[in-house]
């Protein structure tokens, strides 16, 4: 790819788009972006194949790119052109250089890509994508809105704690990924909790114009964040980072005695801690949970004025960061740690648990971004 990779990715791409013109059409107008990734993950493949092992997370990593292509429109025959232009980009990059020991190395390296990206696609056990409709939507505050809806096919399947890659009619082409609030179940009956963030093009869609009887496409899930039944347990929330531990909450709640859980929920302010009056119920009804409600700050701001009060259900409440107030409560050190919310509370959280005497491998949390 030599010293000009964006470069690189751009003649890639207007080669492939030579060969197929309507090709395009799959892409948005703005290719910056990912013209980035595509070279990044041609590089990793290049550096990893050379590395003497690490090669099956290379099959998986490029199996669940294939799967994740296909809702894009992507099918078999567009991976032989990807690597004809590859092939020919290649050629025309290393010039001189261009050997028969150089072809046989860079083409079996693009030809495990786009054939594991392919296979991956074809033996794909789940539909590429499926559909819901909007059947309930209700703001909590000004920038935070529950969206209910039901599966208009078949029942979909996730995991607790899973979350899934989600497109809005407002915006084709443009996907998410959104938490489910509640575990799947047999009525097709899903639940998420969005947060419009400042200039967020989705985000603050779905908050300001979704309504009910849009339909969303939902494609690949994802997560791997779990709850193990004979392990006590800490959760710690911030906003709306709450839905997958809700999930997997709701799903443990099935056990006949699991061992305690501890959910430290938090926000900024009180009148943002939308969900005590669930969890206060959930504890009520499961002896094996406790909710600790954290805010940074005591009282609510002019913009919250209806915010019900969260000390009406009974919870304790405590105040600083969610994070940092969950690690100092207690000793945590024997404890499987599931941590969901924004990036940086997600990233300080865990810094402070493993200051803590955490074990690291015994912490939890979905991709930061
Ligand atoms: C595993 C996972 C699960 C998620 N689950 C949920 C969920 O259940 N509910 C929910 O509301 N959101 C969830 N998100 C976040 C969601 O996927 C979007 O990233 C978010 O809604 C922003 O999208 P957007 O199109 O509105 O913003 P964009 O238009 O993509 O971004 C606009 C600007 O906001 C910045 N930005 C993007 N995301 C964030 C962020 N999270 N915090 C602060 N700034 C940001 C961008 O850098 C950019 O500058 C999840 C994200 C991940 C990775
Ligand atoms: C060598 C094989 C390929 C690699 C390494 C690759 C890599 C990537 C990467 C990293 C992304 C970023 C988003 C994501 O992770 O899904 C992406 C998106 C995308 N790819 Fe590929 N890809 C390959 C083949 C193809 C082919 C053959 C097509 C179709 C002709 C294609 C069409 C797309 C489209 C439409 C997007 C979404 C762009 C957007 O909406 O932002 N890709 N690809």
């Amino acid at each position: 790819m030599g010293a000009d990779p964006d470069r690189f990715a751009a003649n890639v791409f207007a080669r492939m788009f030579a060969m197929k013109p309507t090709l395009r059409e799959l892409f948005p107008a703005e290719l910056s972006g990912l013209r980035r990734s595509f070279v990044d993950v041609v590089d990793h493949v290049l550096t990893s194949i050379a590395a003497p092992d690490g090669h099956s997370e290379l099959i998986e990593f490029l199996a669940q790119l294939g799967r994740d292509h296909r809702k894009y429109g992507v099918v078999s025959e567009h991976y032989w052109l990807m690597y004809d232009a590859l092939m020919s980009e290649f050629q025309q990059a290393f010039g001189s250089g261009w050997t028969d020991d150089v072809e046989e190395t860079v083409g079996q390296a693009m030809l495990l890509t786009t054939g594991v990206m392919r296979g991956a696609a074809e033996s794909a056990a789940e539909p590429a994508h499926w559909e819901a409709r909007v059947v309930q939507k209700f703001s909590i505050t000004r920038d935070r809105a529950v969206i209910r809806l039901i599966a208009t096919g078949p029942t979909p399947v996730y995991a607790a704690g899973q979350y899934l890659e989600t497109q809005i009619p407002q915006w084709p082409r443009t996907w998410r990924n959104l938490s489910p609030a509640i575990p799947s179940n047999e009525n097709g009956e899903l639940e998420f909790h969005v947060r419009a963030i400042p200039g967020g093009r989705v985000s603050r869609t779905i908050v300001s114009d979704t309504q009910v009887g849009d339909v969303w496409t939902f494609a690949q899930r994802h997560g791997t964040m779990h709850l193990d039944p004979a392990k006590p347990a800490l959760l710690i929330a911030g906003g709306t980072g709450l839905a997958p531990l809700r999930s997997l909450l709701i799903d443990f709640a099935q056990y006949a005695q699991p061992a305690p859980v501890h959910l430290f929920y938090g926000a900024q302010y009180p009148g943002e801690l939308y969900e005590l009056g669930v969890l206060s119920q959930l504890a009520r009804t499961n002896p094996w949970l406790t909710v600790t409600a954290v805010t940074e700050h005591p009282d609510d701001p002019w913009w919250l004025p209806d915010a019900t009060d969260p000390r009406q259900w009974g919870l304790e409440m405590k105040y600083g960061r969610v994070g940092e107030v969950a690690v100092a409560y207690g000793d945590w050190s024997d404890r499987q740690v599931l941590i969901a919310g924004p990036a940086p509370m997600i990233f300080h959280t865990a810094l402070h648990l493993r200051a803590a005497g955490v074990d690291p491998e015994a912490i939890q949390h979905d991709p930061l971004n």
